[in-house]
């Protein structure tokens, strides 16, 4: 069977940075451990008054094409997935294609182009999208560009506002690829939710703690149904989880849950059981009550054991890395969580060739899907060519006050004008508004 997977990957951070424990806690009256400890994150991106979906995602396919020296007649597919659409007709992929054409000599007219929408999964469905297409024959040796774009806002004072960012990760589907080879098997977690929603509205209604309960019971769903079709997922069996991180603090909490699970009658459970105890079993009380106070119980142990500690900083904490400087990308937040797991292991000499990634990708409304990804040969090359923290780093640091013009610039209902922070360099920018009401963009040198 042909391999189909990720050939190659680039990544576009908004250009500015609201650091959240020393610009954003104090505004708030929080301590800043309630962002670094508690939702793990130090920082969230955000564009700048040029950029918004289009740009960063036109930037990041311009990079990848460019790159892979790709011309559009390679191009078969233009998904992007997005949460953050401002048109409910013409969908961004056009968009991005119109500001391509502008750099190429050849246009995408014979693409295939669409918007994917399903909350943060959509990203991970479009994969799935370009997946069918390409082992349904029906590429023609050609490739999808999928790109994940999102700038993830919150209105003013929700409590989601801590967990906000912007960015766009572009993805090349195709055969025979260079990063890595998608299972066939996959599971599914899914029911009809509203925990967090947009109902023709720019920023989510949300209820955070029940959406929180929500990712954890679909993402449990969707892990029963995978074993279902792969067999049991083994505590040894993959290298990296990258999961969809909306603030590290969630993935902290799905781990513990996922480890409890995958451990349980092995020879893991055992080795704890002089430590903790065995796992509570249901049968084994005489209510539910009493069954949950002791999983409660076990799991508050769990977490504290060594055995657990261990994995967790070599399984998961690793895919947390880049997250933790941009908050929420939505669509784009478990593909960046796999690439951070990626550049740890270059940067630390590991061959990843042959390795196994299990990969949980999440969207509120709400649905968990997980499936196994194939690190293959060519890995290295490609993940050494992204640049992520260097953009990271080249972030214009915002006030609390430049903040709160940034978030109006980026609010729909809001036309503000505002002057940039950043100076654009051989980008796509946004220019302005044409007289359909059409977003215009142009490539500054
Ligand atoms: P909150 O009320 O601001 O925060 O809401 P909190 O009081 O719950 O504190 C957060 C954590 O920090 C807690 O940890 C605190 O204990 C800890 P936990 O107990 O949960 O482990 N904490 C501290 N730790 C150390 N020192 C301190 C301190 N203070 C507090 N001083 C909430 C948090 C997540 C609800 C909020 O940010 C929110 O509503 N976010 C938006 C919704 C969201 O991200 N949900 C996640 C699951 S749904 C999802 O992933 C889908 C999504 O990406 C959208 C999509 O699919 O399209 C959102």
């Amino acid at each position: 069977m042909t391999a189909v997977g990720i050939d190659a990957v680039e990544i576009w951070t908004g250009k500015l940075k609201l650091d959240l424990p020393e610009t954003f806690a104090p505004q708030k009256g929080d301590d800043p451990a309630k962002y670094t400890k508690g939702l793990g994150l130090r920082a969230s991106s955000f564009p700048d008054a040029y950029e918004d979906i289009v740009t960063m995602a036109a930037n990041a396919a311009y990079k990848l094409m460019d790159r892979k020296d790709l011309e559009p007649d390679d191009i078969g597919r233009i998904d992007v997935a997005t949460e953050s659409a401002f048109d409910n007709s013409k969908p961004v992929s056009t968009y991005v294609a119109g500001c391509l054409e502008e750099v190429y000599e050849d246009d995408f007219h014979h693409a295939n182009k669409g918007e994917r929408k399903f909350a943060c999964i959509a990203g991970t469905q479009s994969i799935d999208d370009a997946y069918n297409w390409i082992k349904a024959g029906r590429n023609r040796g050609r490739g999808a560009l999928v790109i994940a774009t999102d700038t993830a806002l919150y209105a003013r004072g929700d409590a989601g506002e801590a967990t906000q960012g912007a960015g766009a990760v572009a993805m090349y589907v195709t055969e025979n690829p260079s990063l890595v080879e998608l299972s066939h098997a996959q599971g599914y977690g899914s029911a009809d939710e509203t925990d967090f929603l947009k109902p023709n509205q720019q920023f989510p209604s949300v209820d955070g703690k029940r959406s929180v309960q929500v990712y954890l019971a679909r993402m449990r769903e969707a892990l029963e149904d995978y074993e279902s079709v792969a067999g049991d997922v083994e505590l040894d069996g993959f290298e990296y989880a990258p999961f969809h991180t909306p603030f590290p603090g969630m993935v902290r909490k799905a781990a513990l849950l996922a480890y409890r699970h995958v451990i349980r009658d092995t020879e893991h459970e055992d080795a704890l059981a002089g430590e903790i105890g065995r796992q509570p079993r249901p049968g084994e009380f005489d209510d539910e009550e009493a069954y949950q106070e002791a999983i409660r119980e076990y799991m508050d142990a769990l977490g504290d054991t060594e055995q657990y500690q261990d994995w967790y900083a070599q399984v998961i904490d690793p895919t947390l890395s880049i997250s933790r400087e941009v908050g929420n990308w939505y669509t784009g937040s478990v593909h960046i969580a796999r690439m951070s797991a990626l550049l740890e292991a270059a940067e630390e000499g590991t061959d990843m060739t042959g390795e196994t990634l299990l990969v949980g990708s999440y969207g509120s409304g709400a649905q968990a899907e997980i499936h196994a990804e194939t690190v293959v040969d060519g890995w290295k090359d490609e993940i050494q060519a992204c640049d992520i923290y260097d953009q990271i780093e080249d972030r214009y640091d915002i006030s609390f006050s430049e903040y709160e013009q940034v978030h109006d610039r980026h609010n729909h209902e809001k036309r503000v004008e505002l002057e940039p922070f950043t100076q654009p360099e051989g980008e796509f920018v946004f220019d302005g508004w044409g007289p359909m009401n059409e977003r215009k963009y142009t490539y500054v040198e």
